[in-house]
C-alpha cells in the first residue's frame, strides 16, 4: 500500500476509525457518506487478473480495527463459498450488478438458502456468520468495495475464514481471499468436505464453470460434468 488514496476512502477510513464501538448500521451510514467514487477508484481495479485468482482483490487500507479492499469482477469471475469468520463488522459498496447467493447450514448439509442481485449503488452488510458467494453472471466488469472489520483483534478474526471448495470436495481456511482454485499457500488449513444439497451444487457449478473454462481446466470441468450426469440419470 505505497500509493495515495483517493479522498473518499481517506475520508471513510478517518470516520471509522473515529468511532469506538462500530456496527454494520453505521459502516452503511459510513460509506453512503463518503461518496464513493467508481472514477477515482477505478486506477486501483485488478480487471484482467490472472487465472491464479478468480476476482481482482486489492487491499487499499488497513488498520487495526479494520480492511477496506478495492474487488473488481470480470464476466464469469465469481468467489468460491465462503464466511468472514469472526468479522463482526462490515459491508459492500456496488458499482455494478453482482450475482450473490447465501447459504446456510440444515440437517449437517450446505445448502443454498437465497439468491440475490446486488444492484449498482446498493450497500449490503457483512458479519463473519455470513456463508456466500458472489460474482459477475452479467457481459461487463465491475467495482465493489468492502470493508471488513472487528471491534477485538481483526487478524485473530479474519485468520479463521472457511472457504467451500465443492468441485475439489475440501473445506479451506484462509485469511481473506475466496477464489475459486485457490493456490495451497493461501490456505491456513485444510479437511474433507463433501456434503451438500443437490440443488446446492446445481446452482453453483452453473456459476463457476465459466471461470474454470476461461482457465482451461477441463479435469475440474470433467468432475463437474461427471456430478451432472448423475443427478440427471437420478432424477430421470
Ligand atoms: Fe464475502
Amino acid at each position: 500500500m505505497n500509493y495515495q488514496l483517493p479522498d473518499c476512502i481517506v475520508n471513510l477510513a478517518s470516520e471509522l476509525n473515529s468511532v469506538t464501538d462500530v456496527t454494520n448500521e453505521i459502516v452503511s451510514e459510513v460509506m453512503v457518506r463518503a461518496g464513493l467514487s467508481e472514477d477515482a477508484l477505478f486506477p486501483y481495479n485488478i480487471f484482467n487478473h490472472t487465472g491464479a485468482e478468480s476476482y481482482g482483490r486489492r487491499l487499499l487500507y488497513e488498520s487495526e480495527k479494520f480492511r477496506i479492499l478495492l474487488m473488481t469482477w470480470d464476466p464469469g469471475d465469481f468467489t468460491a463459498i465462503h464466511n468472514h469468520g469472526e468479522t463482526e463488522w462490515g459491508g459492500v459498496y456496488f458499482f455494478g450488478n453482482a450475482t450473490h447467493r447465501l447459504y446456510e447450514t440444515e440437517y449437517g448439509n450446505l445448502k443454498l438458502s437465497r439468491k440475490d442481485i446486488f444492484e449498482k449503488g446498493q450497500t449490503a452488510a457483512v458479519c463473519g456468520d455470513l456463508t456466500h458467494m458472489m460474482g459477475n453472471s452479467g457481459k461487463t466488469g465491475f467495482m465493489t468495495l468492502h470493508i471488513y472489520g472487528s471491534n477485538k483483534n481483526l487478524n485473530d478474526s479474519l485468520n479463521r475464514e472457511k472457504v467451500f471448495l465443492p468441485e475439489h470436495k475440501v473445506l479451506a481456511t484462509t485469511n481473506g481471499p475466496a477464489f475459486l482454485n485457490m493456490a495451497e499457500t493461501l490456505k491456513t488449513e485444510e479437511e474433507f468436505y463433501d456434503t451438500y444439497t443437490d440443488e446446492t451444487l446445481i446452482d453453483y457449478f452453473e456459476l463457476i464453470k465459466p471461470y474454470y473454462l476461461r482457465n482451461n481446466r477441463y479435469d475440474v470441468l470433467k468432475t463437474i460434468s461427471t456430478f451432472e450426469k448423475d443427478i440427471n440419470a437420478y432424477y430421470r
